[in-house]
């Protein structure tokens, strides 16, 4: 039976924003190492993550980081799905050192001009964009990002390489399945009861997220609370 690699239990969902946030800190810190900065930070939306982003405000200076968003919903920025609103509230408007860039994805905009923004954004990008660090959660089905099983955005080949594609019809734009898989370093952080049997079934499956993994080896780690590791 396959098994993740490279995890890291924590007691409850606290611990694991907690060693997140080390992760994080750490990478930040690197920055005095050429190749070992943090300059293009890529974090995931959902309700997993919020405890981490609460404790950004005060703990983290992202004056040279660009930020970036896994997806987002095609909804106003002020709405309660949106996941730059959730930032917004728990770190943003609270950042004491706030990030270099913040690249919202324009849900007001509809998927397509909002990936195209997107994408014009990730092209303009010294360098290429290249997420140095990208912090993702699982849904309960596989899904990462808005990388959902069966779904066009998934399934279907990257021909153009972009950065960000339309998701679930249009629903959602996305983080592209090739973009993550390029990124230097990403931490999945899954919490619950409710994430455990998924966590057992995705080694070795085609859902995203193990698709995602296999792709990252040694460049994905795990964050786990005991509730979502405890068929592991
Ligand atoms: C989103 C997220 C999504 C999330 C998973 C897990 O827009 O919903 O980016 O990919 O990470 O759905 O969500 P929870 O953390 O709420 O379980």
């Amino acid at each position: 039976m396959q098994r993740l690699q490279q995890v890291h239990v924590c007691a409850d969902p606290h611990a694991v924003a907690a060693a997140a946030l080390a992760y994080i800190v750490r990478l930040a810190d690197d920055s005095r190492k050429p190749g070992a900065a943090l300059h293009h930070l890529c974090i995931a939306g959902g309700t997993t993550p919020r405890t981490l982003y609460s404790l950004l405000p005060a703990a983290i200076d992202l004056r040279n980081v660009d930020l970036w968003f896994s997806d987002e919903r095609m909804v106003p920025p002020d709405h309660a799905d949106s996941n730059f609103a959730m930032v917004q509230q728990a770190y943003l408007q609270r950042a004491l050192h706030p990030p270099r860039v913040v690249h919202r994805i324009a849900g007001e905009h509809g998927a397509t001009a909002a990936a195209d923004a997107m994408n014009a954004a990730a092209a303009s990008t010294p360098g290429g964009l290249t997420f140095d660090l990208a912090l993702l959660g699982v849904g309960a089905d596989g899904h990462t990002a808005s990388l959902f099983p069966g779904d066009a955005a998934f399934v279907n080949t990257n021909p153009t390489g972009a950065a960000f594609v339309p998701a679930r019809d249009g629903a959602r734009v996305s983080a592209s399945f090739e973009r993550l898989a390029a990124a230097r370093q990403v931490i999945f952080v899954v919490t619950g009861a409710s994430k455990a049997s998924m966590l057992a079934a995705l080694p070795g499956s085609d859902l995203p997220a193990a698709r995602l993994a296999a792709a990252l080896g040694p460049r994905a780690v795990w964050l786990l609370d005991a509730d979502a590791a405890a068929q592991q």
